[in-house]
């Protein structure tokens, strides 16, 4: 195991009705907060009655930025930013999935910053200080709600780039399995796929840390076991708060600390969010199962065969490769067909017209992605080409 630092500081308040901690938590740091969030759905489903009767109750003042966009874009952040420094606010909470959440880190932070956000985003080290931020999830996939990292969009550079620090970590997240509820099919699936990327991504390297591969392999366990139920049962509470906390723990450190090497399908499908607008889950789980042929080779057969024995009870006497391939096939088979995702670059509307240029961004300027498998550009052409 290699060595590692781990502080995990955000206050979860998990389960049914727990929002009601999040007045007198706020309180702790600001009685004046910016509320992030995106389209409207907390609107229809009651989060957002229950998120302001909150605040009213506890005289918590509130200034609104909406609309943010899936794959959330610079533009709201700097928007955010001016409604803060206008309205004198103390805080930022954001009310969504992922992409509230990530635009209300960056916002938070921008704020306390002197020039363009986008400086934050292609930079990180300029995260020096932040408002507090705080968190009501609504889908379970990111883990943003305990974790630094931001992702933001700039659609007219094809821009998509992770950013974050230690003052990005959400103070508090209320996390109501209730609230995902209303999530749509596509959005649950897709966030399923998202939990899955996050683990495989700490779990397939070649170090040793046995403890976290085996927490793996249970995060991939309950996504297996409970995704087709919360598609099939929008509203069992087990489903839907076993994924959740799944979510959370599949990208909080836990996994990566000591045993992860730098991520590889994640890059990857940034891109195609970055030119294509994709919805981040689907096109990780189209690229998950070509990335996994692509790098399987003898000095990592033995990880896949635990995946095959441990997460999909394939019987450990077969034959190494015929047990790695059939994980593989597994995990194809399980987005395809029991989270109906569409499992093809070309059923997301996406042509090689752009591979070139999205193999080279997705090295974030580097020569190549050192992960388990070293990929340089033309490994990840080749990979996209695999996913037409
Ligand atoms: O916009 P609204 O109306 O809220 O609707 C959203 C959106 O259309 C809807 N939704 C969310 N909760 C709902 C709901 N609809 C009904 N009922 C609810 N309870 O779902 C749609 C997708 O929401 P979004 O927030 O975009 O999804 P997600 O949580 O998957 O976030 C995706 C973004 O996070 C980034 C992705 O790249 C993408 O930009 N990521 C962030 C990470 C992080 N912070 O650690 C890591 C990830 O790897 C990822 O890159
Ligand atoms: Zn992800």
């Amino acid at each position: 195991m290699y060595n590692f630092n781990l502080q995990i500081p955000t206050k979860i308040h998990f389960g049914k009705g727990m929002v009601v901690n999040l007045g007198k938590d706020i309180l702790e740091y600001s009685d004046k907060v910016l509320l992030v969030y995106g389209g409207g759905s907390i609107k229809k489903n009651g989060i957002y009655k229950d998120v302001t009767d909150e605040l009213i109750k506890n005289k918590i003042e509130w200034v609104e930025l909406a609309d943010v966009d899936p794959n959330p874009r610079i533009e709201s952040v700097r928007e955010g930013i001016k409604l803060c420094r206008q309205h004198d606010l103390g805080g930022v909470l954001a009310v969504g999935g992922g992409s509230s959440i990530d635009c209300a880190k960056v916002i938070a932070v921008g704020v306390k910053y002197d020039k363009d956000p986008w400086d934050l985003v292609v930079d990180k080290k300029l995260m020096k200080d932040a408002l507090p931020i705080f968190s009501v999830l609504t889908l379970a996939a990111t883990g943003s709600e305990m974790d630094p990292n931001a992702v933001i969009s700039d659609m007219a550079t094809n821009q998509k780039l992770g950013t974050g620090a230690a003052c990005t970590v959400p103070k508090v997240s209320i996390l109501d399995p209730e609230y995902t509820y209303s999530v749509p099919v596509k959005h649950t699936a897709a966030g399923v796929a998202d939990i899955m990327s996050h683990t495989f991504e700490n779990y397939f390297n070649t170090n040793d840390a046995y403890m976290q591969a085996r927490m793996a392999e249970a995060i991939l366990k309950t996504c297996i076991h409970y995704g087709p139920i919360a598609l099939a049962q929008p509203e069992n509470y087990d489903a839907r708060a076993n994924l959740m906390w799944a979510s959370t723990w599949a990208i909080n450190g836990l996994l990566a600390q000591g045993a992860s090497h730098a991520w590889s399908v994640h890059p990857m499908e940034h891109e195609l969010s970055a030119f294509y607008d994709v919805t981040h889950g689907e096109g990780l789980a189209v690229l998950t199962p070509a990335w996994m042929r692509y790098v399987l080779n003898e000095d990592n057969i033995d990880r896949f065969v635990e995946y095959g024995v441990n997460v999909w009870g394939i019987d450990k006497n077969l034959d190494k490769l015929q047990i790695a391939n059939m994980a593989i096939d597994l995990t194809e088979d399980f987005f395809a067909n029991k989270m109906n995702i569409p499992m093809s670059l070309s059923k997301l509307g996406i042509g090689r017209e752009n591979f070139e240029k999205m193999s080279v961004k997705a090295m974030k300027g580097k020569d190549s992605i050192k992960g388990m498998v070293e990929l340089r550009p033309e490994d990840v052409v080749k990979i996209y080409e695999m996913c037409l």
